[in-house]
């Protein structure tokens, strides 16, 4: 009796064993998964049709962690664009333009770019940050925040540049004492992914740029987490600069003094604390477009070829100005190569 019923333990025992090795089997092939096969996955297919470009835009859709200390959060540009008019150079309202202004109304070309001004309708002093839509708002899965994109041929249908451009209605500058200085009405920071498609059912991501201030960082897919079991990647959005990292941590951009100290004041950098209370899941509500298709119509901003902020103020510190001027409009920065150009930003160009 005794012996049988260990025997009839051992055999439950055995087949527990089996299956959870099976189990454990299943876990690790699906661990195994890499981050394409993942987005391969979700769209699958053969080559880059525009449905299944417009499906691997949102499966590599990244993360986008904030600094604990945030207070300047993203916001749809129809968030934005009611409480802002156009002006000229000179400081004049543009003749005959729409109000309020929308994403499909805002269409003014000017001969010259970067000569005409988005402009909070109420003056705004140089220190004033005490309108609401500045603050943007926390992206939800409920109320999820636009982030806009461009896909971009880049060399005979074998590359591919997604272009994920987050708007911010204001950038807060930096500290020096009291004083703070940089900070701007409007803020652009955009994360480009390439994609290659050398395996035309298994496209690949190759490299990465991720935006700050005038210039950013070249990446590869080995520079870069993953949000488990999806081919998100997970980038740090500095504190009121919005400038875009691959993890948390302090960079210095300027200093004041002859070496770095880690204090503010002494020393212009990017922070983020690593502990994120909001994280933006931009694969919520992702705006797509392919670069060279006609513009949708809530995409007809995208032709505006002036300033996303006021006019930068009189008052300079340390020769940098208080309240700086708008931001260039995002096609500026979409990488305005030719197709079979495969310079990548200021990156070197990956042969993957
Ligand atoms: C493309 O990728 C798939 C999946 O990884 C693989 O089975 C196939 O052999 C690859 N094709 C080529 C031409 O390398
Ligand atoms: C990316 O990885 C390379 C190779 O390890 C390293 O040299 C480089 O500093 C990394 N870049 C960033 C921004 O982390």
């Amino acid at each position: 009796m005794g012996a049988a019923s260990r025997m009839s333990c051992g055999g439950r025992l055995t087949s527990l064993l089996l299956v959870s090795s099976a189990l454990l089997a299943i876990v690790s092939l699906s661990a195994a998964l890499s981050i394409d096969d993942i987005a391969s996955g979700a769209c699958p297919g053969s080559g880059p049709t525009d449905a299944r470009l417009e499906c691997l835009t949102i499966a590599y859709a990244p993360l986008l962690k904030f600094d604990s200390r945030e207070t300047f959060f993203p916001s749809g540009v129809d968030d934005f664009l009611p409480y802002m008019k156009l002006i000229n150079q000179d400081g004049s309202d543009i003749l005959n333009q729409p109000q309020p202004l929308t994403s499909s109304n805002l269409a003014y070309k000017s001969a010259q770019p970067l000569t005409t001004y988005l402009t909070t309708i109420k003056p705004l002093g140089e220190n004033q940050i005490d309108e609401r839509f500045m603050r943007g708002r926390k992206p939800t899965a409920q109320s999820p925040v636009p982030i806009y994109t461009s896909i971009v041929r880049k060399q005979a249908d074998v590359y591919y540049d997604f272009v994920y451009y987050a708007f911010y209605p204001y950038n807060q500058g930096k500290l020096v004492g009291v004083q703070r200085f940089g900070n701007h009405v409007g803020d652009w920071e955009h994360v480009t992914l390439r994609i290659s498609f050398k395996n035309s059912t298994n496209p690949r991501l190759v490299q990465a740029y991720s935006s700050q201030h005038s210039g950013g960082d070249c990446l590869t897919p080995s520079n870069l987490t993953f949000v488990a079991d999806t081919a998100h990647p997970i980038l740090y959005v500095a504190q009121g600069s919005h400038g875009t990292y691959n993890k948390p941590g302090r960079t210095v951009y300027a200093m004041l003094l002859p070496t770095t100290t880690g204090i503010d004041g002494t020393e212009l950098a990017d922070d983020h604390d690593g502990g994120s209370t909001v994280e933006w899941a931009t694969w919520n509500d992702v705006v797509v477009r392919v670069e060279g298709q006609p513009l949708a119509s809530d995409y007809t901003f995208w032709g505006y070829n002036g300033r996303w902020g006021n006019r930068e103020g009189p008052t300079m510190v340390l020769g940098f100005h208080v309240l700086e001027n708008g931001p260039d409009y995002p096609a500026s920065h979409t990488v305005q190569f030719q197709l079979d150009n495969t310079a990548f930003e200021d990156c070197e160009p990956s042969n993957s």
